[in-house]
């Protein structure tokens, strides 16, 4: 019997123990994930979420930073996120917010494609289909939203259940903006911020060195990864890009810009409070 073969006859067990086990996957989206086979590996078998997967998964915490290297898993695992929260929570909406079109379309084309990993009869029947937004019978709906420079594109949603901002580090301050007051009349939406650095500046850099407790923060090396290739990491290594690339994108550090002379912690060390600000 292989993996597949045996993870079918999970599922098909699955649905046959009904509510019981329907209440375990509610209680834990990492069991949900796991048991009904929906995290593939480069094979295209079903497999397990890594340790930092299922605490994300499973945090009780409603306020997440991930500060994770490039192909982690910080879109699949906002995926799953997302498409538990609308099977388990009926009539939940779910917000998926990246800087960018092609970013959006790709984290939607991620939910359907864990969608068609469903069993039959296990997920509601979505009613309506568009390029970047799903309805499903129970009433739940998941938008995957460009959300643009300032934002303008993301207001007027209210009570979401989840927020994404996916590429966190390159989305606007003003866009990050845009989104607080969405969480006002239901501030336990889970808000989840996921990127690689891109510099000491903005929201994502201060919540992940200076957010409080309530932020669950996580940070992943590609080299503490053991499913990334170690030859690929030497190449990477040696990027013509310079060595600042291999630390942001695969070591997460928040490295001083090229262009940014003087960097943030020198500006911050220099700055005295007691100076007042004379508005010119
Ligand atoms: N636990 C896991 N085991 C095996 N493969 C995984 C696991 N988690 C994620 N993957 C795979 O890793 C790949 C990258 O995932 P994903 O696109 O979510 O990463 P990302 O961190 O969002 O990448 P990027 O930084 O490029 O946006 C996908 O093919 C995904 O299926
Ligand atoms: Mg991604």
């Amino acid at each position: 019997m292989t993996l597949s073969e045996k993870l079918r006859a999970v599922k098909e067990l699955t649905l046959a123990l009904g509510e019981k086990k329907k209440r375990r996957h509610r209680n834990s989206p990492a069991l949900w994930a796991t048991e009904m086979g929906l995290l593939l590996d480069a094979d295209g078998e079903p497999t397990k979420p890594d340790p930092w997967q299922v605490v994300m998964l499973d945090s009780p915490q409603s306020r997440i930073c991930l500060n994770i290297h490039r192909q982690g898993g910080k879109s699949t695992m906002s995926s799953l996120i997302c498409l538990h929260k609308a099977l388990f929570k009926p009539g939940s909406l779910s917000l998926i917010v990246a800087p960018a079109l092609r970013q959006s379309q790709e984290n939607f084309r991620k939910i359907k494609d864990i969608i068609e990993l469903l069993p039959g009869g296990y997920c509601p029947e979505f009613d309506e289909s568009t390029k970047l937004s799903l309805r499903f019978a129970n009433g739940s709906r998941i938008l995957s939203l460009p959300g643009g420079n300032e934002g303008k594109t993301i207001r007027g949603f209210s009570r979401p259940d989840v927020i994404v901002e996916d590429e966190a580090a390159q989305c606007s301050d003003e866009l990050h903006a845009a989104i607080l007051p969405m969480m006002l009349t239901n501030p336990a939406c889970k808000f989840i911020l996921c990127s690689t650095p891109f510099g000491q500046r903005g929201h994502f850099y201060k919540i992940m060195t200076d957010g409080g407790h309530e932020w669950l923060k996580q940070t992943l090396k590609a080299s503490d990864n053991p499913r990334i290739s170690r030859a690929f990491l030497a190449e990477q290594r040696n990027s013509p890009l310079g060595p600042w690339y291999y630390q942001q994108e695969y070591e997460c550090e928040f490295i001083a810009g090229e262009t940014q002379l003087i960097s943030h912690e020198s500006i911050l060390k220099a700055m005295d409070s007691g100076i007042t600000t004379i508005e010119i």
